[in-house]
C-alpha cells in the first residue's frame, strides 16, 4: 500500500508541483482545495504528467465540519503540506481580517484535526518575509524574526508561533516550517506553472505577461539601491527544486531518530540575484526583448535578501540543482502555453 498525504492547496502553484514530485517518489496523494485562487483542471494536467490522476476535494478548510470530515476520512494520510493561503501582498493590507480569518483558521482546522485523528507529519509553508529588513546576510534560521510589514507577511510569522506553542502539547505532530524565498519557474512539460489572477505582483510573472503582450511595460522598482546595479536583489527558486526540498522534510519528519518536534529551514540558493540579471537572463532563454523602464522603489520592498540554506543542505541532505536559466526558460515555456 502507499503512503498517503494530504496536500492542502494542492491545485495552486507550489502545491501542484510538489504533487507531481510526491506522486513520482510513489505516494499516494489526495488534492483538498476551495479553488478560490487555481483551477480544477490543475488534477488532469498532473495526471498527465504522473500519469496517475490524483484525488482531489474541493473544501473550504477555513469550514470547521467539512474540514474535520475531511480529516476523518483520511486519517491513513501519514502526513499533511499545508500549502492553503491567500497570498497577495498588497491585498493583504486591504483585507487584513480577510487574510488573518483565511490563513490562520486554515492553520488551526488542520493541525486540530491532524492531532485528533493521529496524523503525524505536518509541514508548514512560510516566507523568508519573516526576516524583516535583515541585519546580515546572508540570512540563517538563526537571524532575528521581526513583524512583517503585512498582514499576509504577519500570518506565516504568527502561523509559525501557533505551531511551536501546538507541538509542545500534541501527543502526535511533528512539524517542519519552510521559508521559502523567492519561487519561480514551472514543470518542465509546461503544463503546471503559476497563473496568477489579474495583475500580477510578483517580477516573474509579470515579466512574462509583458513578454506575451498581455501587459505593456515592467516598471522596475528602484535604480537607486546600494547594490551592483541600483536593483533589488533576491534568491529566487525554481519551484521544482523547492518541491524537493517539501519530500525532503517528508524524510525528516519520517526519521523515527530525530527527537526535536519542530524545525524550520530556509529554502533559497543562496545566490542573489538582481531584478536586471533576471530580465537579462529572461531575454536569453526567451529570445525576447523585454520592454522595461525603472519606477520609483516599492514601499516595503528590502533591498537585499538571500538565504544561507546550510542547514537544509546538512539536516534535509537538500540543494538545488536548477539554475536562474532555468527558471526564466521554464517560466516563458509555461506562458507560451497558455497563449
Ligand atoms: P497559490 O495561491 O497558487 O496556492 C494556494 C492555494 O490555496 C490556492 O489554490 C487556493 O485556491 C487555496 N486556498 C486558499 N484559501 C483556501 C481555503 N480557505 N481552503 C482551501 N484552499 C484554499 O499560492 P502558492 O504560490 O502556490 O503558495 C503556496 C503557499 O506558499 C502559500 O501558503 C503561500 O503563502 C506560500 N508562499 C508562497 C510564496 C510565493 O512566492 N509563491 C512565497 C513564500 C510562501
Ligand atoms: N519587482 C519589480 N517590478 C515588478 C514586480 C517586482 O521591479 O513589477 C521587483 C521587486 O521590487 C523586488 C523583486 O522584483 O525587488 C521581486 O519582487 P516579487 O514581488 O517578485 O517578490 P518579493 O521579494 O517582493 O516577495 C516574495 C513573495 C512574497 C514573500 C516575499 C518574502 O512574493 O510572498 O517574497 O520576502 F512574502
Amino acid at each position: 500500500m502507499k503512503n498517503k498525504v494530504i496536500i492542502t492547496g494542492g491545485t495552486g502553484y507550489i502545491g501542484s508541483h510538489t504533487a507531481v514530485e510526491f506522486i513520482q517518489n510513489g505516494f499516494e496523494v489526495v488534492l483538498v482545495d476551495n479553488l478560490s485562487n487555481s483551477d480544477i483542471s490543475i488534477v488532469d494536467r498532473i495526471e498527465k504528467i504522473t500519469g496517475i490522476k490524483p484525488e482531489f476535494e474541493e473544501i473550504d478548510l477555513t469550514d470547521i465540519k467539512k474540514t474535520s470530515s475531511f480529516f476523518k476520512k483520511h486519517k491513513d494520510a501519514k502526513g499533511v503540506i499545508n500549502f492553503a493561503a491567500l497570498k497577495a501582498v498588497g491585498e493583504s493590507v486591504q483585507k487584513p481580517i480577510e487574510y488573518y480569518r483565511n490563513n490562520l483558521n486554515i492553520l488551526l482546522n488542520v493541525l486540530e484535526n491532524m492531532e485528533v485523528n493521529s496524523i503525524s507529519n505536518f509541514i508548514f509553508s512560510s516566507s523568508a518575509t519573516v526576516y524583516g529588513l535583515p541585519d546580515k546576510l546572508p540570512i540563517t534560521e538563526e537571524s532575528e524574526t521581526k513583524r512583517p510589514t503585512s498582514p499576509y507577511g504577519n500570518t506565516k510569522k504568527v502561523g509559525e508561533e501557533i505551531i511551536e506553542d501546538f507541538v509542545k502539547i500534541a501527543k502526535n505532530v511533528k512539524a517542519i516550517s519552510l521559508r521559502y524565498f523567492n519561487p519561480i519557474g514551472a514543470h518542465k512539460s509546461g503544463l503546471i506553472g503559476e497563473a496568477p489572477t489579474g495583475i500580477p505582483n510578483n517580477l516573474m510573472p509579470y515579466i512574462t505577461q509583458v513578454a506575451a503582450g498581455v501587459r505593456k511595460e515592467l516598471k522596475v522598482f528602484g535604480k537607486d539601491y546600494d547594490t551592483k546595479d541600483g536593483t533589488a536583489i533576491r534568491d529566487y527558486i525554481h519551484v521544482m527544486d523547492l518541491a524537493v526540498a517539501h519530500m525532503a522534510a517528508f524524510k525528516r519528519l519520517n526519521d523515527t531518530g530525530k527527537d526535536q518536534k519542530y524545525e524550520i529551514f530556509n529554502i533559497g540558493t543562496g545566490i542573489g540575484y538582481s531584478v536586471l540579471d533576471v530580465i537579462s537572463s529572461f531575454e536569453k532563454t526567451s529570445k525576447q526583448k523585454l520592454n522595461y523602464s525603472f519606477d520609483d522603489r516599492r514601499e516595503g520592498d528590502v533591498p537585499m535578501l538571500y538565504a544561507d540554506s546550510s542547514k537544509a543542505s546538512k539536516v534535509l541532505h537538500w540543494g538545488t540543482s536548477l539554475s536562474l536559466d532555468d527558471m526564466t526558460r521554464s517560466s516563458w515555456e509555461w506562458e507560451e502555453s497558455l497563449k
